[in-house]
C-alpha cells in the first residue's frame, strides 16, 4: 500500500518513470537547488575534464526522490561519457558485474543504485575494481583454481544509497567524493514546479506553484507528481490555468494536508500519540501495530517527519513532538494520555 503513496520519494510505476525522465535536468546549469553540492561537483568535473581523466568515484546519499540518479546522468552528460545503470539487488552474480565492468570504456560511468544492498560476494569483487581498476576472476576449482587478473579501463563508479550508515566502511572508503543530498527548500521546489510546468505546457500561477511546493515534503519527485495530479484535476474540473484555489482543492482531494503529510504519516504519528502515549516506542513495535515493514517506515515515512521536527529518534525509541500533536489536533495530557481537543 505504501508503495503507491503519492508523497513517496520512490518511483511508483514504469509509466511514471518516463514522465519523471522527461522533466529531468540534463546539465548542471539546469539543476535547481543543492547549491553547495553543485559547486563542488562542478570543480570535480572541470578538473577531470582539464586533465582528460575520468572523474573520481562518487557516492550520493540521501532520501529517495532528491535527485541522486539525475545527478549521475548529469555527470555523464557533462563529461560526455556513457552511463550504465544497475542496482545493488539486480547484481546477484559476479559474472554479471564482470561483463559490465570489462565492457566499460575510458571515462564511462557505472551507476549502482541502492548500493547498500550489494551481496558480500559482489562487494568483495568490486573492491579491486574500484581501487586498482582490475578484477580478479577465479577459474577452475580446488587444486586447479587460478586467479586471473583482468585490467579495466579507468571508469567512474557512482553509487547511490538512502542510508550511508548501511554501507560497509571498506566500500564507503573507496569513494573519492561523498555527497549528502538534503531535502530542498520550498522556494527551490517552487522553481522546480515552474520549470516542469513550462516543459509540460501547463499554466500554473506563482501562488499555486508555491502551494504545490509547500506540500511536496522537500522532494522534487513528489513536487512533479503533485503537479501532474493537479494538472489532471484542473483538466477535468476547470480546463484552464492552475490557480491557488484549484491546486488546494486537488491536493486536499488526494489526502495531502497543508504541509504535505498523507494518511500514512498521520497514522504513524497518531499511533505513537494515542497507542504509545507519545513515545518512546521502538520501530519494530510501530511496524507491527501499523502492519508496515520497518524499512518502509525508516526510509519513506520517518525522514521527512524528522526533518520537520515532528519526530525524534532517541536511544529509547521514537517520540513525537508537541508540534506534531498540535498539527493533528491532538493533545498529550498530564498523564501522557492522548486525547482529542
Ligand atoms: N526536476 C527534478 N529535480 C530537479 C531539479 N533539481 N532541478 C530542476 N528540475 C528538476
Amino acid at each position: 500500500m505504501s508503495r503507491e503513496r503519492i508523497v513517496s520519494g520512490d518511483i511508483i510505476s514504469a509509466e511514471e518513470e518516463s514522465f519523471i525522465l522527461s522533466l529531468r535536468p540534463k546539465l548542471l546549469g539546469e539543476y535547481i537547488g543543492q547549491q553547495a553540492l553543485k559547486e563542488k561537483l562542478k570543480v570535480s568535473i572541470q578538473a577531470a575534464r582539464k586533465r582528460r581523466e575520468s572523474c573520481e568515484h562518487v557516492l550520493f546519499y540521501g532520501p529517495p526522490g532528491l535527485g541522486k540518479t539525475t545527478l549521475a546522468h548529469i555527470i555523464a552528460n557533462e563529461m560526455g561519457t556513457r552511463l550504465v545503470a544497475t542496482s545493488g539487488p539486480a547484481l546477484s552474480r559476479t559474472g554479471d558485474l564482470m561483463g559490465i565492468l570489462t565492457n566499460m570504456k575510458e571515462g564511462d560511468i557505472l551507476f549502482i543504485d541502492e548500493i547498500h544492498r550489494l551481496s558480500p560476494a559482489i562487494e568483495e569483487f568490486i573492491y579491486p575494481a574500484m581501487e586498482d581498476f582490475k578484477v580478479d576472476f577465479v577459474v577452475d576449482k580446488g587444486a586447479f583454481a587460478k586467479v586471473i587478473n583482468i585490467p579495466l579501463k579507468r571508469y567512474t563508479l557512482i553509487g547511490a544509497t538512502t542510508r550511508a550508515g548501511l554501507l560497509s566502511p571498506p566500500l564507503r572508503d573507496r569513494f573519492g567524493l561523498y555527497y549528502h543530498i538534503d531535502f530542498y527548500k520550498a522556494s527551490e521546489l517552487k522553481e522546480i514546479v515552474m520549470r516542469s510546468a513550462g516543459l509540460l505546457e501547463v499554466y500554473v500561477t506563482e501562488e499555486a506553484a508555491g502551494e504545490i511546493a509547500r506540500r511536496a515534503r522537500g522532494t522534487p519527485r513528489v513536487a512533479n507528481r503533485l503537479l501532474r495530479r493537479v494538472r489532471d484535476f484542473v483538466t477535468v474540473k476547470a480546463d484552464g490555468e492552475v490557480t491557488l484555489e484549484l491546486a488546494k482543492k486537488a491536493l486536499d482531494s488526494e489526502g495531502i494536508d497543508t504541509i504535505g503529510l498523507d494518511n500514512l504519516d498521520r497514522k504513524f504519528l497518531k499511533v505513537i500519540i494515542e497507542f504509545y502515549k507519545g513515545g518512546p516506542v521502538g520501530i519494530e513495535a510501530l511496524g507491527a501495530t501499523l502492519n508496515e515493514e520497518t524499512d518502509t517506515l525508516v526510509d519513506m515515512v520517518e525522514p521527512y517527519l524528522l526533518k520537520i521536527g515532528f519526530l525524534q529518534r532517541t536511544r529509547r525509541g521514537r517520540m513525537v513532538s508537541p508540534d506534531a500533536c498540535r498539527h493533528l489536533g491532538l493533545a498529550v495530557d498530564d498523564s501522557s494520555q492522548a486525547k482529542l481537543f
